[in-house]
């Protein structure tokens, strides 16, 4: 049984700035929910309540987010909604969250370090804070069953056309089915002349306690910081890892345009939305 997740949302975000200049880039919205409320109801979905969300400088309005918050309670409860009020509840609840600070960006491995006592000698899932996955199971439950049948790490992957290759970790192994691969290599952000395939890792990780001891020596790789995928790869060395083509749609939020796209296909799933923003889209591009 999987009981525990690691959320890293230290990084700064500067693929998304001017925005992320004094805010988390995990805090920015999706119509009217923080990206990283969209992950944290993914845990909860997928039967996990205990969350180490790994946090640094200029992070604190996630704390906030998923705290107690009287004042804005008491405000909601005298204009009699009982809507929004619910909402503001339910986020306070949703889960047991803990918060560590990672104080150096010392890179996504460095981050995963900083859950070692938290996550002792249990297995665990690592959901990355930027990406969102619109599934019908959610991916991290669909990566929780294989882990059952299996009892490997398991990274959840997905194709992507060869000008995005070098933007992401690139899996290569050996077709076991449909959905899985067994791990022979994986390398952070290649050329794609020197990728093993187009299939990229796609921010959830199901990580057994091991990893701990290969990050410990895992050397600075790409970008000069510790690289999960560098971790995961002297972990290959030892014992199996699977990688998972996930049922769902992945949204790379920390992309400028990917966002854009997933606001207006969330927005058009919301019945308050649907009808008066496709029209306004018709009428638009008829404009153009
Ligand atoms: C991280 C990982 C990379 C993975 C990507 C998915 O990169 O290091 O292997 O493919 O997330 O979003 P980052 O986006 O933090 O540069």
């Amino acid at each position: 049984m999987i009981k525990k997740a690691v959320i890293p949302a230290a990084g700064l975000g500067t693929r998304f700035l001017p925005a992320t200049k004094a805010q988390p880039k995990e805090m920015l919205p999706i119509i009217d929910t923080p990206v990283i409320q969209y992950v944290v109801q993914e845990c909860v979905d997928s039967g996990i309540e205990d969350i180490l969300i790994i946090s640094g400088k200029g992070k604190r309005s996630i704390e906030d987010h998923f705290d107690r918050n009287f004042e804005l309670e008491a405000c909601i409860q005298e204009k009699e909604d009982e809507i929004v009020f619910n909402q503001l509840r339910h986020i306070e609840n949703m889960a047991n969250i803990h918060f560590i600070r990672q104080k150096e960006l010392n890179g996504l491995g460095d981050a995963i370090l900083h859950a070692r006592f938290h996550c002792g000698s249990e297995p665990f899932a690592v959901l990355l804070g930027d990406t969102v996955i619109d599934a019908v199971i959610p991916a991290t439950q669909q990566m929780i069953d294989t882990f059952e049948q299996y009892g490997q790490p398991i990274i959840a992957v997905e194709t992507v056309p060869p000008d995005k290759v070098s933007r992401y970790g690139i899996v290569g192994g050996t077709e076991i089915n449909k959905k899985l691969l067994q791990l022979d290599d994986l390398i952070e952000k290649p050329e794609v002349k020197k990728a093993p395939s187009n299939l990229a890792v796609a921010g959830r990780y199901i990580l057994t306690p091991d990893i701990f001891t290969a990050l410990e020596k895992t050397p600075r790789g790409k970008g000069n910081e510790i690289q999960l995928t560098d971790a995961l790869r002297i972990l290959l060395k030892h014992n199996g890892i699977l990688a998972q083509t996930i049922e769902g749609k992945r949204h790379d939020l920390g992309d400028k345009l990917d966002f854009l796209k997933t606001t207006i296909e969330f927005a058009l799933k919301r019945d308050e939305f649907a009808k008066p923003l496709r029209e306004f889209i018709k009428q638009i591009i008829k404009e153009k």
